[in-house]
């Protein structure tokens, strides 16, 4: 393959546009720079096949590729969603959920991370309808819990009350809407969730709706 095929391919792989496309962009003049520092009209090209990103993610969005309604790949440029390797999310939030929302393209680590033998640590705030009794700590903490339809147990999670109707709630499993289901199994409601840390990484300041790469810190705790 010579020099501008290769540079096509690449930059397609990157979802700039078709390979063909590409060609004709580089043909024309619109990407200069060289080596690390290669440009599109101008502008720093996306990182490469390895990326990783957090989204604090707003209510009301959904984190299939496909679904009806609004997806969250439309908080980011059109762009990712034509990678290939293929961005995808690293679990799943429900619709109603907001928070912390991690993607990639790598598949190695994506496995990892959503293995149910992973066990990485994921924090969540809820706002419930109802009072705390006193007693979900320790049935949280017990491993004994069984939600409905359901037959192994949750693993213990550690429940930090933060008010008379919110709570902290830190998983290491992620199961289908599980911290709904498990405050449900205590007889309260989740009327508010939010996610705010995926094992070492937390959201910080960014704002609702926003994204951000990861910096190289963050991706080699996250990788650890
Ligand atoms: N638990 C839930 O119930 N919903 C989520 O989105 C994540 C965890």
């Amino acid at each position: 393959m010579n020099d501008t095929r290769k540079l096509a391919k690449f930059l397609a792989g990157l979802g700039y546009g078709s390979r063909k496309e590409m060609a004709i962009a580089i043909r024309d003049g619109r990407v200069t720079g060289e080596g690390d520092d290669l440009r599109i009209d101008g502008e720093p090209l996306d990182p490469p096949a390895g990326m990783i990103l957090m989204l604090n993610k707003p209510a009301g969005f959904t984190c299939s590729h496909a679904d009806q309604g609004r997806l969250v790949y439309e908080l980011m440029p059109g762009r990712f969603q034509k990678r290939d390797p293929k961005l995808s999310t690293i679990g799943r939030l429900d619709a109603d959920t907001t928070g912390l929302l991690l993607f990639t393209d790598d598949g190695t680590l994506l496995h990892r991370l959503i293995s149910p033998r992973s066990s990485i640590e994921k924090t969540y705030e809820a706002r419930l309808a109802r009072p705390l009794e006193g007693h979900e700590a320790a049935l949280f903490a017990s491993g004994t819990l069984v939600l409905r339809g359901e037959d192994k147990p949750c693993l213990p999670a550690r429940l930090e009350v933060t008010g008379e109707r919110t709570a902290s709630l830190t998983l290491t499993e992620g199961r289908y809407h599980q911290v709904r289901r498990m405050f449900a199994a205590a007889g309260n409601h989740v009327e508010a969730l939010h996610r705010s840390r995926f094992g070492p990484l937390r959201l910080g300041a960014l704002p609702e709706g926003q994204w951000r790469l990861l910096d190289p810190a963050e991706s080699l705790a996250l990788r650890r």
